[in-house]
C-alpha cells in the first residue's frame, strides 16, 4: 500500500466534510463550561454514536453552543489550517443554518467565511461552503434559503446540498425540486445526501428529482446494478466517506462498497464527513482505503482528480489544482 509520506505530500481535494463535523472536542468542552451547559454524556462519551438520529441531535446541541461569530470565524480558521496540515489545498465544506440555532443565516455565513478569508491570506486551504438544507425543513424554507443566495450572492458559496436522516424524513421527493432549480438557475453546485440512511431510491430521487451533479455516500447505489452503470456512464461523482459509514451504516471495511464502485468506473472521491466527531484524518482515510482494496498512488492521484472535475468552484481554480 501507499507509504503515509506520499500521502500527506499529495495535494488533497475534499468535497464532503461538515463544518457541524469539524469541531474538535476542546472547543465543544471549553464552550459548554463557559455557558454553564450540561453535557447531554460523560466526557469521555462525548463523541461516541450508534446512529445517525442521535447524531444529528448532537449536532444541535453543540452548534448551539456557539453564539458569537467570533468563535465561528476561529472555527472555520481553524479547520482550514487542520485541513491544511494535511495537505488539502481546496475544500468544499457544508454547513447547515438549521443547526446553528444561535445565529442567524447572515451572522453564519459572514462567520465562516470571515474564518475562510484569513485562512487564505495566510496561505492555508482554500476552503469554500455549501449551505445545506436540512431534510425535514419545507419547501418555503428551501426556497428562502435559495432567494437568500439570489439577493447576497456570498462568493464563496459554490453550491447546495440536503442532509439530514433520509430515513426519518422519508424520501425527500419533489419538495425541494423548485429550490434546486433555481439554485442550478443563478450558477450555484448542486449535491444531496443519498444513499447513505436511504438506498437506491433516494440516489434515484437525488438524480431524477433534484437534478444533482454529484452525491454525498451514494454508496448504497451498490444495491442496484443499474443504477452503478448509470452512474459511472453519466460519471456522477459519490463524495464516499468511509469511516463515517463504518460509524453509521456498516459493520466493518470488507462490507464496504468504495472498491466495487470504483472498478465499476464511478467517480468516487474519498473524504471525512465529520473528522473531529469520527476522530479521524482525510490522510487516514487515504491510507485505509489503499491497504483495503490495494490501491497505488496513481489510484489516489485518479480520485483525486475526480475530486477536482466534480468540485464547484470556477474552471481557472480547477487548472491551478490540476
Ligand atoms: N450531517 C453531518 N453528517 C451527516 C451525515 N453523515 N449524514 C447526514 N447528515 C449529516
Ligand atoms: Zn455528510
Amino acid at each position: 500500500f501507499v507509504d503515509m509520506k506520499v500521502i500527506r505530500d499529495l495535494p488533497k481535494v475534499e468535497l464532503h466534510v461538515h463544518l457541524e463535523g469539524a469541531i474538535p472536542k476542546e472547543t465543544v468542552l471549553s464552550l459548554a463550561a463557559e455557558q454553564n451547559a450540561a453535557l447531554p454524556r460523560q466526557e469521555r462519551d462525548l463523541f461516541s454514536f450508534q446512529e445517525l438520529g442521535g447524531f444529528l441531535r448532537f449536532l444541535d446541541w453543540m452548534c448551539g453552543l456557539v453564539r458569537e461569530q467570533a468563535t465561528l470565524e476561529t472555527i472555520a480558521y481553524d479547520f482550514a489550517f487542520r485541513s491544511s496540515r494535511q495537505g488539502i489545498v481546496y475544500s468544499e465544506v457544508i454547513v447547515n443554518p438549521t443547526h446553528w440555532r444561535a445565529l442567524d443565516l447572515e451572522q453564519l455565513v459572514e462567520a465562516v467565511h470571515a474564518g475562510f478569508d484569513r485562512a487564505q491570506e495566510d496561505g492555508l486551504a482554500d476552503c469554500r461552503i455549501l449551505l445545506s438544507l436540512a431534510r425535514h425543513q419545507t419547501e418555503k424554507e428551501a426556497r428562502d434559503l435559495v432567494e437568500w443566495l439570489r439577493v447576497y450572492r456570498p462568493n464563496r458559496v459554490v453550491g447546495i446540498s440536503v442532509d439530514g436522516d433520509e430515513g426519518a424524513a422519508g424520501r425527500t421527493g419533489p419538495k425541494f425540486a423548485g429550490a434546486y432549480t433555481m439554485a442550478e438557475s443563478l450558477g450555484y453546485g448542486l449535491t444531496a445526501h443519498a444513499g447513505e440512511s436511504s438506498g437506491p431510491e433516494g440516489v434515484y430521487d437525488a438524480l431524477d428529482v433534484l437534478g444533482v451533479h454529484r452525491i454525498d455516500h451514494g454508496v448504497r447505489a451498490v444495491e442496484d446494478q443499474k443504477l452503478v452503470r448509470r452512474l459511472a456512464q453519466d460519471h456522477v461523482p459519490l463524495n464516499i466517506c468511509v469511516s463515517s459509514n463504518l460509524a453509521l451504516l456498516y459493520p466493518d471495511l470488507s462490507n464496504h462498497p468504495v472498491g466495487a464502485l470504483y472498478e465499476a468506473g464511478i467517480p468516487v472521491t474519498i473524504n471525512t464527513d465529520d473528522p473531529e466527531l469520527l476522530g479521524v484524518t482525510l490522510n487516514d482515510e487515504f491510507q485505509m482505503v489503499s491497504e483495503a482494496l490495494g490501491w497505488k498512488v496513481e489510484d489516489l492521484t485518479r480520485v483525486t482528480e475526480y475530486a477536482i472535475s466534480a468540485a464547484f468552484c470556477e474552471e481557472s481554480k480547477k487548472r491551478e489544482l490540476r
